[in-house]
């Protein structure tokens, strides 16, 4: 009963949409456990772009079921523009898509606090996607959320609407935001509810089913380990569980159904909004990092902060993941750069700390990287599909990754496309 779950090893934006999408030939279901349209997996499949924010991204594979867990914050209408855009790429979901009754709404004023919160923040602004997450996922702990569910029932949807705007109602008036009109959100709601209900399933229940028939899962993280609620550089992270931990909860399965938990990472790193970034570049090779990835979000167009590999941050990772192996994507990118540096990791007062833990983050002194310096190789590498076609640089930055993190490097990616990948342990997408 194999069931893998794919997390971002880093800040976010690490290519999880390229690698799930390719794994998930071979997966018979995919599951989003958490996030929600914070999130951009950015597909690229013969030469055509898609960007998925709430759909998995395995459903473009027409096999697929895809499950939408109840860890996740759901804006009705992004997931049906999300869906109209997949059919006229050709891509339909009709009964492969369900939608976990348990899934929290992201409602228009969610979306408004979030924004007027962040203008208003100035320099400890936390730089979200303005996309509600915060806020709706603080109706969830706060107990008067709406769920997904909440769409059957007429009556209830609306005295629970009426609550939650209520409990917002001063905080939109101090932020300087519009008074929300409960029977204009009430009938936007009503309006989108025939195409939401269809979805709606226990899909807690229908991974169970899965697993128990031999089916093999895959359970898709968003955003990344650092910006995970609890494991990650709080309070400049997202507002869920984006660690190996959360698919448990944010798909209604249990820890011992988990078989392989792969972390993806890039070659570099890179954030977006603000908060610790302790090997972050501000130089030539910074800007290299940034144009030739194309460090642009994929929600939000914001440029990306860039930096040298945190293997401290991975280990980390390692830790907090369970990670059972690494898939490194856009080594290409480090191509033709004068310098090659990896953090290894951290001076302290009490010696070198070797991963990047909350407490070193959160830290009011700077943090102060122990760097390695590796061999520079100046060959493209998109079209290598072994080890063996990589300049001995590239190969060596590798093992030196797998060495210091005691990981290993299942996958490698050289490119954006699907096949501009060099599939280290061929067992892996068997595994699936
Ligand atoms: P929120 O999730 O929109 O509340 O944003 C909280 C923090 O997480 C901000 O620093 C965002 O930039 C970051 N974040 C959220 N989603 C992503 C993502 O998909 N990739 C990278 N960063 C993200």
């Amino acid at each position: 009963m194999p069931a893998t779950v794919i997390v971002g090893a880093q800040w976010g934006d690490e290519g999880k949409g390229k690698v799930v999408d390719l794994l998930a030939e071979s997966a018979d279901v995919v599951v989003r456990y958490a996030g929600g349209p914070n999130a951009g997996h950015t597909l690229v499949v013969g030469g055509r772009k898609v960007v998925l924010r709430l759909v998995p991204s395995g459903a473009l594979h027409p096999h697929t079921l895809c499950l939408l867990g109840h860890g996740m914050v759901i804006d009705p209408a992004t997931l049906l523009e999300e869906l109209d855009a997949l059919e006229e790429l050709g891509v339909t979901l009709a009964g492969r898509l369900q939608l976990s009754r348990q899934a929290h709404l992201i409602l228009p004023y969610h979306v408004e606090l979030d924004v007027l919160r962040e203008r208003g923040a100035g320099a400890t602004a936390i730089g979200t996607t303005k996309r509600g997450i915060g806020p709706a996922y603080e109706d969830k702990v706060g107990r008067r959320g709406l769920r997904a569910g909440d769409l059957e029932h007429p009556t209830r949807l609306r005295a629970k609407l009426s609550e939650s705007l209520e409990h917002w109602r001063p905080s939109l008036s101090a932020l300087g935001g519009r008074a929300p009109d409960l029977d204009a959100i009430y009938e936007r709601l009503l309006a989108l509810a025939p195409r939401i209900v269809p979805l709606l399933d226990d899909i807690s229940h229908s991974l169970d089913v899965a697993l128990r028939e031999g089916k093999r899962a895959m359970l898709e993280g968003a955003q990344g380990t650092m910006l995970d609620i609890d494991c990650g550089t709080y309070p400049f992270v997202t507002s869920s569980s984006a660690v190996a931990g959360g698919a448990c909860t944010g798909a209604g399965i249990g820890p011992s159904r988990i078989d392989r938990v792969i972390g993806i990472t890039k070659a570099y790193t890179t954030r977006v909004g603000g908060g610790p970034f302790p090997t972050e570049l501000h130089d030539a090779r910074g800007e290299h990092l940034r144009t030739v990835g194309h460090e642009f979000g994929s929600v939000t167009g914001r440029p990306r902060r860039t930096g040298w590999l945190d293997l401290a941050a991975l280990r980390y990772a390692r830790r907090v993941n369970g990670l059972d192996g690494l898939a490194v994507t856009k080594l290409d990118v480090l191509t033709g750069l004068d310098r090659l540096l990896v953090c290894t990791g951290y001076r302290t007062p009490d010696g070198i700390a070797t991963e990047l833990t909350p407490d070193l983050t959160e830290a009011a002194t700077p943090l102060e990287p122990v760097h390695v310096e590796l061999t520079t190789w100046d060959e493209p590498l998109a079209t290598a599909r072994d080890l063996a076609d990589l300049p001995t640089a590239a190969r060596r930055y590798l093992s030196f990754i797998e060495e210091t993190t005691d990981i290993s490097v299942d996958l490698v990616s050289v490119g954006p496309d699907r096949d501009e990948t060099i599939l280290v342990r061929p067992c892996l997408a068997g595994h699936l």
